[in-house]
């Protein structure tokens, strides 16, 4: 598993690295836009992993990070207290902030890491948080700090959140430290109350190959959006924190207290809301077809309410349904990325004629074909050997 990144680390800086540790990318089966609006999530953690090794950095350069990935191949060389590089090592320079903010690391301290990673970019699984999650846990673990999933999480939050810039809620970083395998992860986002259900459903994933990149703006402007709805709806209700929290009863006074797009966006959010939550008592019953269809609905309020959804994405959600798939909806932030579908176990809606009809709409559409494979619920953050 870490040989790759152990290799790459040797090669690069002439020594062995002295700690290890990985984290999965993930798929949300549902509850999207909710988490920086304290409503509920629930996703999965997935196959594909990024593993971080770290060693010490150069000894005559105190202060130093120095890191390479086999993705990017030169290494990037910074001052990470002083300046926030540019691209993927900002991450880690973000991590390294928060460790000593804690007082985990040494103020001076030099640090050298490889990173080495099978989790897609731009296809909305998280590959950020994937590589900001195993950073925090080789980096703890070289230093010794003992730091709970939960904390590692919180540390790779606020390395993207609050260093990089990307205005992200809680959901990635928790569910690549929190993930186990077989199980999805309900997390209420306000209180981080998490509960592991079981899921052992087929799902497909179906990357669209429509590349989003979130610090481009739009994941930011509708939080800007939230932020607005919240502002205006505290005339209503003056102890609103949440939007999630205003209660699904009151969604026409909610209405009549909203002008366009603020409205749409604060019906999404709410019903989003509702839906995760009955969602995940539907998994834990094992109800699959009325969870899928919730899958559905939740797609439909992600196109036409919140419209984060694109072209190829609605292509792949139709095409789905029409092949009689249980469920199906985009996945991540959206505008571009990847959907998931929940097929049957055979007869029409299963998995391959699912796929079929998929590559047949998308081919008629688009002239391509989409990347379709199965997912299964997977382990999160955990150490590796070196
Ligand atoms: C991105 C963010 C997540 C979440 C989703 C939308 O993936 O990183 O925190 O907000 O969008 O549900």
């Amino acid at each position: 598993m870490s040989r790759p990144a152990i290799d790459l680390f040797q090669n690069a800086f002439g020594t062995i690295p002295r700690s290890a540790a990985s984290a999965p990318g993930r798929v949300n089966l549902i509850g999207e836009h909710t988490d920086y609006n304290g409503g509920p999530v629930l996703p999965i953690a997935i196959a594909e992993r990024t593993t971080a090794v770290v060693g010490p950095g150069p000894a005559d350069a105190p202060g130093t990070l120095e890191a390479v990935s086999t993705r990017y191949n030169a290494v990037a060389r910074v001052r990470w207290q002083e300046e926030l590089p540019p691209g993927w090592p900002a991450y880690v320079a973000g991590v390294l902030r928060e460790l000593w903010t804690l007082e985990a690391i040494p103020p001076r301290g030099s640090l050298r890491i490889a990173v080495a990673s099978d989790v897609p970019i731009g296809a909305g699984l998280s590959s950020s948080a994937a590589l900001s999650v195993a950073t925090a846990k080789a980096i703890a673990t070289f230093v010794g700090a003992k730091l709970t999933p939960r904390q590692i999480a919180g540390v790779a939050f606020r390395a993207e959140h609050d260093h990089v810039g990307v205005r992200c809620g809680v959901m990635d970083q928790t569910i690549a430290s929190l993930g186990k395998s077989g199980h999805a992860l309900l997390l209420e986002c306000a209180s981080l109350e998490a509960r592991q259900i079981p899921f052992a459903a087929r799902l497909l994933l179906v990357d669209t190959g429509v590349k989003h990149d979130l610090s481009a703006g739009s994941l930011n402007e509708r939080r800007a959006e939230c932020e607005e709805v919240v502002k205006r709806l505290k005339l209503e209700l003056p102890d609103l924190v949440w939007l999630a929290s205003w209660p699904v009863e009151w969604l026409p006074r909610l209405k009549r207290a909203l002008p366009e797009p603020l409205r749409s966006r604060a019906v999404h959010v709410v019903s989003e809301t509702a839906r995760a939550r009955f969602a995940a008592q539907l998994l834990a019953g094992k109800k699959l077809t009325q969870f899928g269809r919730l899958l559905y609905e939740s797609h439909e309020s992600c196109r036409r309410l919140y419209e984060c959804s694109a072209p190829e994405l609605d292509t792949v959600v139709a095409a789905a349904k029409r092949a009689g798939a249980l469920g199906a909806r985009l996945t991540g932030a959206g505008w571009g990325g990847a959907a998931i579908v929940l097929v049957k176990e055979r007869g029409a809606g299963s998995a391959e004629r699912v796929a079929e009809a998929i590559r047949a709409a998308f081919r008629e559409a688009y002239g391509r074909e989409p990347e379709i494979r199965p997912v299964k619920s997977s382990a999160g953050v955990r150490t590796e050997r070196v």
